[in-house]
């Protein structure tokens, strides 16, 4: 193996400033009361977030890696330790909305602390790196696993936020209008603003050709353990639409009566609709009580009117798969969605990028993107189980609890959404959910059978 060069590990620690400041930014729109509230058992709140994103730099870098280390705040190791059963006991997911102590404050001194003790150790390990190179690489691959797992949680912090303020009866905003620092400098504030009532871009249908397909990650860039290794899978040929399907083909599926249809749903999913009751997808409602009242969906900014035109949202699996049947399509699968959609991605990583977001915090049409194909703004259902990939190895230690424990009972996503930081998801990422979470920016794209 290489020798980590100490440059590597100074550029590192310039990502690290501005990963962890991004995580801060998105956290100011939340008041100290915002930022404690459980809204479900699958949400947590944003002082968690803060707090376990720091924790996990804390447990697996620095208490790992510094001689004689001196936990900031002892408890912290079981308050904020989410699922880690090989660093001990971890306090209760349900029950993350009543850890009222730390204060946010105390929290806020603790991420300070941490931050400053993660730079120490990072310049001292570019002064050494001859010395050391073990040690070193492995602090550095620490850190950026720190730095993913982080960015995960910058897009669960504002999928929880947007759960917690849609509990509201006001459908009160995150962020009123679309401002930076979360906008690329091209973006103009309009752009959050309610789109005109366009059609969403035609839909055309790219060939997935029978025959063999290299699909998972290889080469240098980061990537999650399950997304490795690179493998061959054969494909049967199928053809795979050009965008994610969009609000106004699901309004359609609504209108024509598709939630109350059994024939489209699969049967856990038909269960699953009735106890819930379910007539639409979340985050959308009439406007008022006439029976034409105009619909509305919530959104980080508030209510707005529904835009037809942008990519349907926080679908469950089991609604997604309902209405690619009644749309006489189906999901596709997730290496399908691979050999389709790698060649058109345009969303690799790019350094210093990591302080903004691609587009708003609301899916958006994307009708003004170069090219034909689309994706990137909702995460997309595939029908493919959350499985291990051939010769599949769980690093040893408890950062190998990351994925792999988790390969059952849920569906993989692919694509990235509007919410998922700047250049963190990849052609190969594989994000997962159980079929009946919709909390998600999740969506879908339909896929069909080759003729
Ligand atoms: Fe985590």
């Amino acid at each position: 193996m290489p020798m980590p060069e100490p440059h590597a590990l100074e550029a590192l620690a310039g990502r690290y400033l501005r990963v962890r400041a991004q995580t801060q930014r998105l956290a100011e729109p939340l008041s100290a009361e915002d930022a404690c509230v459980q809204s479900m058992p699958d949400a947590s709140p944003a002082k968690w977030h803060l707090a376990h994103t720091t924790w996990f730099f804390e447990t697996f870098v620095l208490a790992a890696h510094v001689a004689g280390y001196e936990a900031f705040e002892p408890s912290f190791r079981m308050l904020f330790n989410s699922y880690y059963q090989q660093v001990g006991e971890r306090h209760p997911r349900a029950r993350r909305g009543m850890l009222t102590r730390p204060s946010l404050q105390q929290v806020q001194a603790y991420r300070d602390a941490v931050d400053e003790r993660v730079l120490a150790l990072l310049e001292s390990m570019a002064r050494g790196t001859r010395k050391r190179p073990e040690a070193c690489r492995a602090v550095g691959d620490l850190v950026a696993l720190g730095l993913q797992h982080e960015q995960q949680h910058q897009e669960l912090l504002l999928t929880d936020a947007k759960h917690l303020l849609s509990c509201h009866p006001l459908w009160p905003a995150y962020m009123p209008a679309y401002a930076p620092p979360y906008a690329p400098a091209h973006m103009q504030p309009e752009d959050c603003a309610a789109a005109p009532d366009d059609a969403a871009p035609a839909l055309s249908w790219l060939p997935v050709a029978r025959g063999l397909h290299d699909i998972g990650h290889a080469g240098q860039g980061f990537a999650f353990d399950n997304e490795m290794p690179r493998h061959a899978v054969f494909l049967h040929g199928a053809e795979i639409a050009s965008r994610p399907v969009s609000n106004r083909e699901v309004l359609a599926f609504v209108r024509g009566g598709g939630y109350e249809q059994p024939q489209w749903w699969l049967a856990e999913g038909w269960d699953w609709r009735e106890a819930q009751q379910l007539a639409h997808p979340w985050y959308w409602r009439k406007a008022g009580p006439a029976a034409d009242a105009a619909w509305q969906e919530f959104s980080l900014h508030g209510a707005m009117p529904l835009d037809a035109a942008r990519p349907v949202a926080h679908l469950s699996y089991y609604e997604a798969d309902a209405y690619a049947r009644w749309a006489g399509a189906r999901l596709p699968t997730e290496a399908e969605w691979e050999a389709a959609m790698a060649p058109h991605w345009r969303h690799e990583p790019v350094d210093g990028e990591e302080g903004r977001y691609a587009a708003s915090l609301h899916p958006r049409t994307m009708v003004d993107e170069a090219g034909e194909v689309q994706a990137g703004q909702v995460w997309e259902w595939t029908q493919s189980s959350y499985a291990a990939y051939p010769g599949f190895r769980v690093a040893e230690g408890a950062v190998g609890e990351y994925n792999g424990k988790f390969m059952v009972n849920q569906y993989v996503l692919r694509g990235g959404s509007c919410l998922t930081p700047a250049g963190h998801a990849r052609a190969t990422y594989r994000n997962f959910f159980p079929a009946t979470a919709r909390w998600q920016m999740t969506g879908l794209r339909l896929a069909r059978d080759a003729h």
